[in-house]
């Protein structure tokens, strides 16, 4: 049931502040604001490193999980996409832990991965929503995502809750490795517990601006995506969902590759969508914007009060969120990417909840 939204997507979207508070009390106490202890089977105080290995979407939100992971915990990450993972020959050892990411719990090349990891003698951790799924029943530990059944074929709001999920975990191992106080840990989970009132907000806040934009996007051919630690993964999920249900050409890249090859794709014809809060790496992003603007490339801005109050330069659209947290940035900063997607598709007319050539569900390789 769509409810009064016109696809699957837009329920979705919408529904992510009230899922993801659902999510997030299996893993907080909302009132000690403690995280609750979780599956046993993996030890993170133990492990000496981590590998993470998933698809698509879930892909990129293990990847913003191993910049938590590291920072919080400490904890070394390896991450790779299923495809390449499975047959890269990875030399793993006892000592480390490995976590797969999936939606559906039944992707092929995940689910080839994880054996691969059982068979060299591993613990093994599911961030799952399908909880009966082959990947969840295969793994020792189960961290379910509890997004509720996600209907369009483009990942919205299971994105969001596998990152509060891994903001969570990565808290977690953080406390079991000595490497976050329990000032720092209820500080962090203070954050994740506003998170849903503030993406509420901003939902409501940025979809006419969005909407409008939409149209002006809609007749571009490429579009380039831009941020830099966290919001480097991000750039990569706007443009893997712009792709994917508007059929436009979009690319993301870590910001500071620019100067490596994408810059010479900069001219008016080529809009550069820029994600960067106001955080330590604000100012190199700015750096790499002028040399956009300097090209004549068109920017959008996504960024927060004092990034938009911090930069001078023109832009085509400025994107204006509240400040907020670090480590909830990414889950708010996704909610102007999922709609810019969703409203692009809706205006060329696209199939939004069935894309062409696309399944919920990749059960081969
Ligand atoms: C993109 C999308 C896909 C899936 C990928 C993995 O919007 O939905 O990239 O994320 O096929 O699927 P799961 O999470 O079910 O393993």
């Amino acid at each position: 049931d769509k409810g009064n939204h016109r696809h699957f997507m837009e329920k979705e979207i919408y529904e992510q502040p009230e899922i993801i508070s659902h999510a997030l009390s299996h893993y907080v106490d909302f009132a000690t604001g403690a995280i609750r202890e979780q599956d046993k089977a993996i030890d993170f105080g133990a492990i000496r490193s981590l590998a993470i290995s998933a698809c698509g979407t879930a892909f990129l939100s293990g990847l913003v999980g191993k910049y938590w992971f590291e920072r919080y915990a400490r904890l070394p990450v390896e991450i790779d996409v299923a495809s390449e993972f499975r047959y890269r020959e990875i030399p793993l050892s006892k000592d480390q832990a490995a976590l797969f990411i999936s939606q559906s719990g039944e992707t092929a090349d995940t689910l080839a991965s994880l054996r691969y990891c059982k068979d060299e003698g591993l613990a093994i951790g599911a961030v799952v929503n399908v909880k009966e799924s082959t990947i969840a029943r295969e793994a020792d530990a189960v961290f379910p995502i509890l997004a509720g059944p996600e209907i369009g074929v483009a990942s919205t709001k299971a994105f969001t809750c596998q990152l509060a999920v891994l903001a969570a975990l990565s808290i977690q191992a953080g406390r079991a490795r000595g490497t976050l106080s329990e000032v720092q840990e209820k500080e962090l989970v203070r954050h994740l517990i506003e998170m849903p009132r503030i993406m509420s907000h901003v939902l409501n806040q940025i979809q006419p601006q969005i909407e409008l934009l939409s149209r002006d996007l809609s007749r571009f051919k490429d579009v380039l995506y831009l941020g830099r630690g966290t919001s480097y993964p991000l750039a990569l999920e706007g443009a893997l969902k712009l792709k994917e249900i508007s059929y436009i050409h979009a690319e993301g890249y870590a910001a500071g590759e620019l100067k490596h090859g994408p810059i010479a794709l900069i001219d008016e014809k080529m809009p550069v969508i820029v994600i960067a809060p106001h955080d330590r790496f604000f100012e190199k992003t700015v750096s790499n914007m002028q040399e956009v603007a300097a090209r004549g490339g068109k920017i959008i801005f996504v960024t927060d009060e004092k990034g938009a109050a911090a930069s001078k330069l023109e832009t085509m659209a400025t994107i204006t969120l509240p400040n907020v947290d670090e480590v909830i940035a990414p889950m708010i900063f996704s909610l102007p990417i999922q709609l810019l997607a969703y409203h692009t598709a809706v205006f060329m007319g696209t199939d939004v909840d069935q894309p062409r050539n696309l399944a919920k569900s990749v059960t081969v390789e």
